[in-house]
């Protein structure tokens, strides 16, 4: 078994069999497969040239890996980007061809310190992402003069009938459109002076969601460094767009996961009105240096993505699919729980498989889930009615690797509810929280030394917790 000789393997998320793994890439459904393509170093368990490896699923759970889709070529490596169905052949590859747009980073040129190094490129595959094809004409979008110039994100923009490309371009969103994939006008740009801006802009999406009948934009940017506990995070806009122009609901970004190892998430293209978001599991602070051994890099659990309104403001919510309850097995649950302020769940434990912990609190009252070995090694997760809910890594295990890795971190509660609804997933080397529907989520990698035997609910007061369920998550290698 794999957990014997690589305890960091997760049991329930997606690793490469081995080196190294950053972005997704590529996201895409065809014929009821999900595809994924992924930042990869076939060579090294260390970032370097980069490749876009390719697996693919059912259910977007469980994977398969297949060849690496697309190789370095002389015009670069091979960077973050997206992936489309051209469902009328608009790009002439074919109808329905799977059609890739990527940064191609040209190394060489950097070289020169002309810092024209990033462009966009295309390639395509007619055989649902077996094969591949560069398109002759690349790149199909020149740099300008922009030393970042990357992670092309492409969507059909129905109303205008164009293609919309929503690019990072160092510290703003630029905006292209083409009828064809391959000639792109520059529409507009957006956020110089608005959001966060503590490092680059990297990695963005843009989709429409419904929310009360109507049609709100999302704007995800990934930010490195600058995130809300350090390092790379999420940030996001919601508002308006025509086809040209994004109009924001406000000047001022939310975050989408508060954690410290959510980076570069996309939502997957052709999944109609479901959009469905995989970060990778990973922080710039440290990727390079986390003990997990023949590979590095994981996915987050793929997450449903909703607005939700909270007072007047609108914010986006974060549920893991419903296809991961496949592998869940009930092995405890409670109904009523008055006035506790300490319970143990340890019986839900189950060796060899992952856990989630589903639990419902009522009234206010600080109170935390802590995993343990019994002696010095926690991993807790929980509440403080003044800074709200955290992941606190700070004896959760190894963390020698990063000086600032060891951390607790916080992120505020965004609903107004009375209970609080929390549910967390912890696989061999992480943990996913979603409190009050999603409206808060944090993701964090943490790293055992000794296994983890103990799990307790506490509370230094009495809380009233009137639902508790602990559920093993199966494996899926
Ligand atoms: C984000 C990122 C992207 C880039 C890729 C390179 O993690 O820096 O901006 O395309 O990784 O691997």
């Amino acid at each position: 078994k794999s957990s014997d000789t690589e305890p960091y393997r997760p049991k329930y998320h997606f690793t490469p069999k081995a080196h190294w793994m950053n972005d997704p890439n590529g996201m895409v459904y065809l014929n009821g497969k999900y595809h994924l393509f992924f930042q990869y170093n076939p060579d090294s368990t260390i970032w370097g040239p980069m490749h876009w490896a390719h697996a693919t699923s059912k259910d977007m759970i469980h994977w398969e890996e297949q060849p690496i889709a697309l190789y370095p070529d002389s015009l670069g490596t091979i960077f973050s980007g997206s992936a489309v169905i051209d469902k009328d052949n608009t790009a002439g590859f074919g109808k329905n061809a799977m059609v890739a747009i990527f940064t191609h980073h040209n190394k060489k040129i950097e070289d020169q310190k002309t810092g024209l190094h990033q462009y966009q490129s295309l390639a395509y595959s007619t055989d649902e992402g077996k094969t591949w094809t560069k398109y002759a004409g690349n790149p199909v979008l020149p740099n300008p003069g922009i030393w970042d110039f990357r992670d092309p994100k492409v969507m059909w923009h129905a109303a205008t009938g164009k293609w919309i490309m929503t690019l990072a371009t160092k510290d703003r969103i630029t905006f292209y459109s083409s009828p064809d994939l391959k000639k792109w006008t520059k529409e507009s740009e957006f956020g110089e002076k608005l959001g966060a801006h503590g490092g680059v802009w990297e990695c963005p999406d843009l989709f429409p969601l419904e929310l009360e009948g109507k049609t709100h934009w999302v704007l995800l940017v990934s930010i490195n460094p600058g995130g809300p506990n350090g390092g790379s995070a999420t940030q996001y806009f919601t508002g308006d767009f025509d086809g040209k122009t994004f109009k924001p609901d406000a000047e001022k970004q939310k975050w989408m996961d508060y954690g410290t190892d959510n980076y570069a998430g996309v939502t997957f293209s052709n999944t109609g009105a479901r959009k469905v978001l995989m970060g990778w599991m990973n922080n710039w602070n440290y990727a390079n240096v986390v003990p997990t051994g023949t590979w590095r890099g994981a996915t987050t659990l793929p997450r449903d993505l909703t607005l939700k309104k909270v007072g007047e403001e609108i914010y986006l919510a974060s549920t893991p699919v419903n296809e991961i309850s496949k592998l869940e097995k009930v092995v405890f649950e409670r109904n009523e729980l008055t006035g506790i302020n300490s319970f143990d769940l340890s019986a839900g434990l189950k060796e060899g498989k992952g856990t989630k912990i589903e639990m419902q609190v009522n009234g206010p009252g600080n109170f935390s889930i802590e995993l343990g070995d019994g002696k010095n090694q926690k991993l807790i997760i929980g509440f403080e009615q003044d800074k709200g809910y955290f992941i606190d890594r700070s004896n959760a295990g190894n963390g020698e690797f990063e000086k600032n890795f060891a951390k607790k971190h916080f992120s505020p509660r965004i609903s107004n509810a009375a209970y609080k609804k929390i549910v967390i997933f912890i696989d061999a080397a992480s943990v996913e929280l979603f409190a009050d529907d999603g409206l808060t989520a944090m993701t964090e990698v943490f790293f055992p030394i000794q296994k983890n035997t103990l799990l307790e609910i506490k509370s230094p007061q009495k809380i009233d917790v009137p639902m508790v369920k602990v559920s093993t998550v199966a494996r899926i290698n």
